[in-house]
């Protein structure tokens, strides 16, 4: 061991206290992980999905700990699947919403984690997720949904790998992006954008968007809108997505020629110059992108 092989007795010392002091630590956080998931399991939830929710992205044994507790994943599932018969007709309260966030949280961790992620993927427990991307009701309780909901898939796409892309293309993501691109506020649309350009930055993702000129079409379509949204409700960061998205669609050469004549006039006349400020990033990309279009 390498206390044997420091020089120094005081940094010996200082190691092992060092050494200790993480280790209780680690135990008791594995204590208090381990007796709140149990408390989930027992049905006695409210408390335990609060408190899990809370420390979630401080203690890193979290994850694992959800994942391979026997019980576990069945208990969050039973909390997203509960509130399944209030979506339709829309008679969710805020509360149940609230809950099925706290869950929907932790999910999100499961999926932030290299160790889990790929597991997560391929349980296909993230379908369970997709019955609140496809609401359409604006009310707080279910936009929050939304937003929480995507949010436990843009954590998914984060990754570099290629495994995610073919997931989510496989499992029709793509439309339920787009509906929440449509009708979400700014958050929503923010994350949907996000994921929607992830898509489009894996080879086979963008691929699968240009293969048809009505997939493109719906996909351009929708960012197109949403430039028009801008121009209502000013947001740097979803510009940012929108100009990277074109950006992107400009690598296939259909779609290429297509935006030549489709990209909205706002991005052609620097309209937007005064939102970009001196954001230097957004101002290359738009540049390359009115370059690469001939505009
Ligand atoms: N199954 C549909 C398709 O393959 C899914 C879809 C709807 C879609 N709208 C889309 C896929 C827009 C990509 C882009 O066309």
């Amino acid at each position: 061991m390498t206390y044997f092989e420091n020089s120094g007795i005081g940094l010996q010392k200082e190691t092992v206290e060092e050494q200790n002091k993480i280790q209780t630590t680690n135990e008791k956080e594995l204590i208090l992980v381990s007796s709140l998931v149990l408390d989930l399991i027992k049905n006695d939830s409210d408390q335990a999905l609060i408190q899990l929710s809370s420390i979630r992205n401080d203690v890193d044994i979290v994850a694992p700990i959800l994942w391979y507790s026997t019980g576990c994943l069945a208990a969050l599932l039973r909390e997203i699947i509960s509130i399944y018969p209030f979506l339709s007709p829309p008679t969710l309260t805020t509360k149940q919403s609230e809950k099925a966030c706290l869950a929907l949280s932790l999910f999100q961790t499961i999926a932030s984690n290299q160790e889990t992620r790929t597991l997560f993927l391929r349980s296909s427990i993230p379908l369970y997720i997709y019955p609140f991307l496809s609401s359409s009701h604006k009310s707080p309780s279910f936009e929050i949904l939304r937003v929480t909901s995507l949010g436990v898939i843009a954590s998914l796409v984060k990754t570099e790998e290629d495994n995610f892309v073919n997931f989510l293309l496989s499992t029709e993501i793509i439309p339920l992006c787009l509906h929440a691109m449509e009708i979400g506020g700014e958050q929503e649309k923010i994350i949907s954008t996000f994921i929607i350009l992830k898509i489009l930055l894996n080879e086979n993702g963008l691929t699968y968007i240009c293969e048809t000129y009505e997939r493109f079409l719906a996909v351009s379509s929708v960012i197109g809108n949403m430039v028009n949204y801008l121009l209502e409700e000013p947001s740097i960061e979803l510009l940012k997505h929108i100009v990277r998205c074109y950006f992107r669609l400009a690598d296939n050469s259909r779609a290429r020629e297509a935006l030549k004549q489709t990209l909205p006039q706002p991005l052609k006349d620097g309209t937007f110059i005064d939102l970009i400020g001196n954001d230097t990033r957004i101002l290359k990309w738009l540049n390359l992108l009115l370059e690469e279009l001939e505009l």
